[in-house]
């Protein structure tokens, strides 16, 4: 089943969210269901909270990208309680979208590599170094764990220049082909 995806101002997307146990009571069809609603919305990544949900659990499916990005052709993965233990390298930029804030993308600073440790669907602990895209997307989505927003990243000029924008998708003034709820739509 399709979720409706909250969108920007939503108070959800603004918390801090809380570890799961394994008898988190319909995990799998809750992961299930991320999944279509991230797929039908060709988004490459999707956390809870988008969804209002606030527990650490975040997935991805970055398979689409596999062609440029060799790392990319099995990253599909479901990331249950995770931690960003370290982070290296220099901050490189690329464009980030979001799905909770449609038609807005914008070049974003993160690192390189990071080691994370997480839990995997069913609940199997791993700790793994990611790089480039792949740690780009995961750094993104657990953000979004702490309530953190990929423009939030953004310059201060930058942020005062996409402040209509974010102000319309708020109240629903934005045009998107997957379900969604605004906070402020009259
Ligand atoms: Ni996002």
């Amino acid at each position: 089943m399709k979720l409706p995806v909250y969108a920007y101002g939503t108070p959800e997307l603004r918390k801090v969210t809380k570890d799961i146990e394994s008898d988190y009571p319909d995990l799998e069809q809750l992961i299930s269901d991320m999944f279509e609603t991230m797929h039908s919305a060709e988004g490459v990544g999707l956390a809870a909270p988008q969804v209002g949900k606030l527990i650490r659990l975040f997935l991805v499916d970055a398979r689409i990208y596999g062609e440029d990005y060799e790392d990319l052709k099995d990253f599909k993965k479901v990331f249950i309680n995770a931690r960003i233990l370290e982070k290296w390298s220099d901050e490189v930029l690329e464009t980030e979208g979001c799905l909770s804030i449609p038609k807005i993308h914008e070049d974003v600073y993160r690192s390189d590599s990071i080691r994370i440790k997480y839990m995997d669907e069913d609940f199997t602990e791993h700790e793994v170094v990611f790089e480039g895209m792949a740690a780009r997307i995961i750094q993104h989505e657990y953000d979004h764990l702490g309530g953190i927003l990929f423009t939030d990243k953004l310059s201060p000029l930058k942020r005062r220049l996409i402040r209509g924008k974010l102000k319309d998708i708020s109240i629903g003034k934005v045009n998107v082909d997957y379900k969604m709820i605004f906070p402020k739509k009259k």
